[in-house]
């Protein structure tokens, strides 16, 4: 009943809201004109969200940040710096102005603001920016995307995902380009998963899908005992061999180079981490990868899940447009809300499923569960 009222109600707002008079009457109605200006201004982001995104691209790639990193230069000055004629570089200053990496001072002169300011300090950040050119073009004509007719460059800039049954050997060069980028954005992902679960009670832990050993640096930071190991593709474990782990943790490293949809798991760890690994993946690999750990852990053993997450009811702008996209150019692996992941470990036989509350979940949501028998 309750549903079938709100669809009525959404669909008489709609119609009044579509219509052309009613956007004039509001228009010029005190209050909901307020109300009709603001949606007017949210419409008009959407539309032109791309030109913010390359405006912050070309900041990126222009290295205008850290031209103006701790200075102030007018446009003027920057042109000559970056080779960007004088015309142009007032557009971009302005541009960046308008939507708050730079302030404008008097003069002329430009300066990083507080949020252009802090992109320099987000480990991973200014990599990543760059990184979306090959997702931009995958993303051109969103309607061959959606219907699967795209040759995708993020599919190749991941390619454990079209060598899905590890018979191609994945190239190490390959394999190095997206490690380097995942570990330079590991830092967040793993600042916040620390925050929310504490590794007190751990002995032994691997991390599966573990890159080149980003995560488990930051997780040796913060603990002592722990004996690490490292589970990924051959090719990617190769460079992890040469990690920097706390002294006292140094000789409790090891790795495993294997592939977790044709290998069996290691035995022998109380902890196993996913960190970013499972929306890279079809549900029926998560089905069987998350058996196979069950498997391999012992009674009260436990997994940890840290990975972006879709809202599920409450779709969210990173969590569902950002990462439902991103996968989808991948072509495979989605989003998964807190829900679907309890679906997942209850089918593996996981007990004790608690989805554990951040404050950037942007970043990163956090789920841990335990094999009770
Ligand atoms: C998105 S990256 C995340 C890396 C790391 N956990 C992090 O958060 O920085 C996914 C990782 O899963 C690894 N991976 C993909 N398929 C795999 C497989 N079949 N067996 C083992 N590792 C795999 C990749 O090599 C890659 O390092």
């Amino acid at each position: 009943m309750f549903n079938e009222l709100k669809l009525f109600f959404v669909n008489w707002r709609n119609g009044l809201v579509g219509s052309h008079r009613f956007q004039k009457w509001a228009g010029n109605t005190p209050v909901v004109r307020a109300i009709a200006r603001k949606d007017g201004e949210k419409i008009y982001d959407l539309m032109a969200g791309f030109v913010y995104s390359q405006t912050l691209l070309a900041m990126v790639e222009l290295d205008i940040f850290n031209h103006l990193k701790g200075r102030s230069l007018t446009a003027v000055a920057l042109s000559q710096k970056v080779g960007v004629p004088e015309k142009n570089m007032i557009i971009l200053c302005q541009s960046a102005t308008a939507i708050n990496l730079l302030e404008r001072l008097n003069f002329g002169q430009y300066a990083l603001s507080r949020l252009g300011a802090s992109v320099l300090g987000v480990p991973g950040l200014i990599d990543m920016i760059r990184h979306h050119r090959l997702f931009y073009e995958d993303l051109i004509d969103p309607v061959s995307l959606l219907k699967n007719k795209v040759d995708t460059h993020m599919s190749k800039y991941w390619p454990y995902v079209l060598n899905k049954t590890s018979q191609k050997p994945l190239k190490p060069e390959v394999a190095e380009i997206y490690s380097d980028l995942m570990r330079s954005s590991q830092k967040l992902v793993a600042e916040e998963t620390l925050r929310l679960i504490s590794f007190s009670r751990t002995k032994h832990l691997l991390d599966i899908g573990g890159g080149t050993g980003a995560f488990i640096e930051e997780v040796s930071k913060v603990t002592s005992g722990i004996s690490f190991c490292l589970f990924d593709l051959p090719q990617v474990v190769d460079k992890a061999r040469k990690l920097t782990l706390r002294k006292e943790n140094a000789n409790n490293f090891d790795v495993y180079g294997g592939s977790f949809v044709t290998d069996k798991i290691p035995k022998g760890f109380d902890t196993i981490t996913l960190i970013r690994v499972l929306y890279d993946h079809d549900d029926h690999i998560v089905t069987m990868l998350l058996k196979k750990i069950y498997d391999s852990l012992p009674k009260n053993g436990q997994i940890i899940i840290s990975e972006p997450m879709s809202g599920g009811k409450f779709p969210t702008r990173s969590g569902d447009s950002y990462f439902g996209f991103y996968t989808m150019a991948m072509t495979t692996g989605r989003p998964r809300s807190a829900e679907i992941h309890e679906f997942f470990l209850r089918k593996a036989g996981f007990q004790n499923i608690k989805k554990h509350k951040g404050t950037r979940e942007f970043i990163t949501q956090v789920i841990t569960a335990k094999k009770k028998f």
